[in-house]
């Protein structure tokens, strides 16, 4: 009996041991302990860098831990891979806070910086560029508006619960990303402020982007060159200026943007609704496989609009048609209302037509008054499914009012 009991106790203590063995190699390095204040005043940087070399360094599965505080982040920083396995950063409760200042930021672009991580989770955490001191200085000598939050060569990840506020530039920017998700995200910037676009996609394939809140004071989300295999589902955006593809057409050699849904959205008072945009005198560029669909629309000034001619903060060749080719690309099911009375346009380029465009099921009633909404088509012969309030082309539209001629 006494032999067998103790081997029962020494199984337990074995384990009990292989347990701790296992814990400790789970390695969860809180910046705490790595020297972090969490005062808000303290520039916690080099703790959360020490913090991360550790965890990135450590046997998988390890995490970084940011506990509830406020964190001083400066300088900016990278967390770069590529670390030992997959690997988690939780964040819930913690604020993070840059200085306001944009003087202090003059040699990078980006606050935080998260490169070269596959299988990452990123849990929680209020990101706080305190920009309202920069979105009138356009003219900082030696700055740079520094983006948020940068995502750059991430795979296999997630990133959930993620606030971030008042960014000095872009909220969140993305580049050479792979199958990766942002769920849960919630952007917020006032409707003034300047160039704080929502999620902006440079080169990425396979993104899914849901139950997401963007407030903000540009695009909400922005498709760049070389997004491809992106989706878009329960997205809020407003105010802000919409979900754009583009622009495109501005520098030489820029990929395709390609196969793109956006789905379930619920866009407010923002300049533009769902837009494709690229601009005249361009390079040549493609947009193919492009989907807007279930949207609703409250009070959007352009609903629905792909403008060729988009020329904004430039000196444009507006004479030169735009070299960029749309093909494949569908409205379907969008319903609301329109701030001016052209609630559809379709301004395709004169040098490289729209092909197959389909519009389905559209009712965007004009919010401004007695008259009724319309549309504005040119160089596009869009497939018509159902109803299409207002009705667009090819089928002769009424004549708008005479102050819109
Ligand atoms: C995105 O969603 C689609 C459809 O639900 C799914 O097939 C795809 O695997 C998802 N991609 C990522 C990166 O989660
Ligand atoms: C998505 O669709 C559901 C069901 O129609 C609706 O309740 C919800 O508000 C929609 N979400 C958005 C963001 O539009
Ligand atoms: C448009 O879609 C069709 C059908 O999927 C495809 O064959 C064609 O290549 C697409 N157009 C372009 C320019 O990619
Ligand atoms: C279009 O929307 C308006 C305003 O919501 C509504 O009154 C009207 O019945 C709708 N028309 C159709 C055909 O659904
Ligand atoms: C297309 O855009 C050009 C340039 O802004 C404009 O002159 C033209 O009237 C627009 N066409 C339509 C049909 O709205």
């Amino acid at each position: 009996m006494g032999k067998i009991n103790s081997t029962k106790s020494e199984i337990y203590c074995l384990s009990l041991i292989a347990m701790i063995v296992s814990y400790n190699q789970a390695s969860v390095i809180d910046v705490k302990t790595e020297g972090a204040k969490g005062d808000g005043v303290t520039n916690d940087t080099p703790a959360i860098m020490n913090a991360w070399k550790k965890a990135c360094a450590g046997a998988p599965p390890s995490s970084l831990l940011l506990p509830p505080g406020t964190y001083m982040a400066f300088p900016p920083f990278v967390l770069s891979g590529p670390c030992k396995g997959p690997i988690e950063i939780k964040a819930t409760g913690a604020t993070i806070k840059a200085p306001p200042e944009l003087e202090k930021f003059q040699t990078t672009d980006t606050w935080i910086r998260i490169n070269y991580i596959d299988r990452l989770t990123m849990t929680g955490g209020t990101f706080d560029g305190q920009g309202r001191g920069s979105w009138r200085n356009a003219n900082c000598k030696n700055c740079q508006k520094p983006v948020n939050l940068g995502l750059g060569f991430v795979k296999n990840s997630l990133f959930k619960d993620i606030t971030s506020i008042n960014s000095k530039y872009f909220h969140i920017h993305m580049q050479g990303c792979d199958n990766t998700k942002l769920e849960h995200l919630t952007l917020d910037a006032p409707a003034d402020s300047v160039n704080t676009d929502g999620i902006h996609i440079g080169p990425t394939n396979g993104l899914n982007i849901t139950n997401t809140i963007i407030k903000t004071g540009d695009d909400c989300i922005s498709f760049g060159d070389g997004s491809t295999n992106i989706r878009v589902e329960k997205v809020t955006c407003g105010p802000g200026h919409g979900i754009s593809v583009g622009s495109l057409g501005k520098n030489p050699n820029e990929k395709p943007v390609e196969r793109i849904w956006v789905k379930n959205c619920t866009i407010v008072g923002t300049d533009n609704g769902v837009r494709i945009k690229t601009w005249p005198g361009s390079y040549p560029g493609k947009v193919n496989d492009v989907h807007f669909e279930d949207i609703v629309m409250d009070k959007v000034a352009n609903p629905i609009i792909i403008d060729q001619n988009y020329c904004a903060g430039r000196v444009c060749q507006k004479n030169v048609p735009s070299q960029v080719k749309i093909t494949n690309v569908s409205f379907r099911n969008i319903k609301g209302t329109s701030r001016t009375q052209v609630a559809l346009k379709l301004n395709c380029s004169a040098g490289s037509p729209c092909d197959n465009v389909e519009l389905a099921d559209i009712n965007l009633t004009y919010s401004g008054g007695q008259v009724t909404a319309s549309s504005r088509c040119a160089n596009v012969k869009p497939k018509l499914v159902g109803q299409i309030i207002p009705p667009a082309c090819p089928v002769n539209v009424p004549k708008p009012y005479n102050s819109l001629m």
